[in-house]
Order: structure tokens, then sequence, then C-alpha cells
């Protein structure tokens, strides 16, 4: 096996992520590495300033009966750092707002969870059929927070135009988030660009069965952070995975396709969608792609990340 490095992230992780090659001779084409979202051209940076109102809790932890941040929606997360937050009669989810820079609870308070960053061991490798891809060196516990989709933040007409010059060849970085709000009958869509600014996720790999789940988490701003948790335990040495497709609403309920008339859209502007080799039973055949940003829709700026 060889290393080509020890730490891919140059310290901007508290752990360090070595990166293996142990079927060829390639190594990982360059890109800048940063652990949280930027903001991408005219996305201005504020889209990170304090935006929520804090909590006034000065014991170390904030509790249930006591916390504004968590009486709003519920607590997100139980005394071991897991997501929960997953309904199973309704199997809705509530929306995750972590404590913010407001709140004058301590760093290490338990509703502070994803903004800590990532700290289970992980490893960039070579795949057979996938290109680079992300695994983990230690097991990890179902709803554990694994790390964050990080990438430049870009508005939709961004991604429209980063999406028309995609090619087989050039991955695909661009992960778009679908919020479905039922209150106010919208979709909240973010959009994360990671093919030339990204963490060490931009090595996770799609699939249609995966071991991670995508949850939009709120800290500052009211563009949410992508952040990844284990959909189930995962042991180590296993690669990770998620869907692309994006939704987020249900848990385990989108059953998302390629529809028809989507790859339709897509064949009409001369591309094809590339073909999935996630070898899930279940697999869909096609990798997802977001076919709005195929079409000349135009969308009303909602808010930085939406416009
Ligand atoms: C976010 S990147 C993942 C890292 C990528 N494999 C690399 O080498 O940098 C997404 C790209 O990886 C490849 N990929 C991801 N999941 C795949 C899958 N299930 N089947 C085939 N290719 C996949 C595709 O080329 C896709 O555009
Ligand atoms: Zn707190
Ligand atoms: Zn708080
Ligand atoms: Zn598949």
């Amino acid at each position: 096996m060889v290393v080509i490095t020890e730490d891919i992230s140059l310290g901007k992780e508290k752990v360090k992520v070595s990166v293996v090659n142990e079927l060829d001779d390639s190594i990982p084409t360059e890109f800048g590495y940063t652990p949280v979202c930027i903001s991408g051209p005219n996305v201005s940076e504020a889209f990170n300033s304090p935006f929520y109102p804090g909590c006034g809790c000065h014991q170390t932890m904030c509790t249930r009966d006591k916390c504004p941040c968590i009486q709003s929606y519920g607590p997100s997360y139980n005394e071991d750092g897991c997501l929960q937050i997953f309904n199973r009669l309704t199997e809705f989810c509530q929306p995750v707002f972590e404590c913010n820079s407001r709140c004058s609870c301590s760093k290490s308070c338990q509703n502070r969870v994803v903004q800590n960053g990532q700290h289970l061991q992980l490893q960039v490798f070579k795949t057979k059929l996938k290109g680079w891809g992300l695994r983990t060196l230690e097991n990890i516990k179902k709803f554990t927070f694994v790390c964050e989709y990080a990438g430049e933040l870009i508005s939709i007409k961004e991604a429209k135009m980063r999406a028309q010059e995609l090619t087989h060849e050039t991955g695909n970085y661009l992960i778009v988030l679908r919020e479905h709000s039922s209150n106010v009958n919208q979709i909240l869509r973010t959009h994360v660009d990671a093919h030339f600014h990204g963490g060490a996720s931009r090595f996770i790999n799609h699939s249609c069965n995966p071991n991670l789940v995508m949850v939009p988490v709120r800290v500052d701003s009211i563009v949410p952070q992508l952040a990844l948790f284990a959909a189930r335990n995962i042991d180590i040495g296993e690669e990770l995975s998620f869907d692309y497709s994006g939704e987020f609403d249900h848990w385990h309920s989108h059953e998302i396709k390629v529809e028809v008339h989507e790859l339709k859209s897509l064949q009409e502007q001369g591309k094809e969608p590339k073909s999935c080799q996630c070898g899930a039973l279940n697999c869909r055949g096609y990798l997802p792609f977001d076919s709005s940003l195929y079409s000349s829709e135009s969308h009303l700026p909602i808010r930085p990340g939406n416009s």
C-alpha cells in the first residue's frame, strides 16, 4: 500500500486524513482543502454571520427544560452526541439548530456537535470503479456525526453554469440539498460545490443504499451546513457513501428515481447521466442529478445559496 500523504487536510482538521493507493500510481487531482463551506462567486461572506438569537444558559450543558435553543425544536442530540431527530411514527424529522456564537453556554454543550468538526479517523483510498473514495478507520455508531460536505457555497445561477460545463471525465462535486418546508410550502435549496475547494467529504461516493445520511444543520447562519451522519452502524474499513439526490424531508422514505422525462431533458442537452457502480441490490442504475440545473427556469432569490 502506497501512502500518498499522511494528512490531506494539512492540519486543518482535528484528526489527520491520510490518502492511500493500493491499485495504481495515480494521485488525487489538486484542490484547496477547506473543512467548512466558503463563499463562492457573488455569495457574500455574510452568509455565515450570526442570525439566530442565542441562549443565556450559564451552565456548561444546555438542558431540555431550560435552554430556549433546545426548547424551540426539541433536543437534536442525545447524551452521546448522536442525532435523535427522526420520529419513527410520522417519519418526519425536526430541523436541527445548534447553539451558536451568541449563546453563553460552553463549547462542550451537548447542543454543539457539527460545529466542532470531524473527529473520526477517515482515509481517502482508490476504489476499483468509482475513482477515489473515503473510508473509516474506526467503527462508527449509528447517528454519529461523521463530517460536513464542505465546499463553495454557490448560487443556483452559478450551479447551472457549472453543471453545463461538466463532462463524464470531470467528477461532479456539486451537491444540491432540497429542504421541503411544509408550513411555507417552499423548497429551500442549498448548492455546495467541492470541486475546487472541499474537505475529505468530497471523496465520498454515491450509493443507492448508503451508510450516511445528509442532514441540514444550522448554527449561526440561515444557510444550513450539510452534515453527514451514520445512517447505521458502520464497521472499520467500510467505504462511506451517501445518496447524492439531496432530498431532505423524510427519513428513509424517499425513493428517488431518475424519471424518464428528466432523462430526456438531460439527453436533449447532449448529456447522459453517469452509470452508478454502487453495487447495491436496489441500485437505480444512474447517479442522481438535479434536472432543474439543466432547465432555463429562473428561481426567485430567497437567500444566499438559493438565489
Ligand atoms: C463527489 S465525487 C466523489 C469522489 C470521486 N470518486 C473522486 O475520485 O474524486 C463524485 C464523482 O465520483 C464518481 N462516483 C461517485 N459515486 C459513484 C458511483 N456510485 N458510481 C460511479 N461513479 C461514482 C463520479 O465520477 C462522480 O461524478
Ligand atoms: Zn448550548
Ligand atoms: Zn444556545
Ligand atoms: Zn447505485
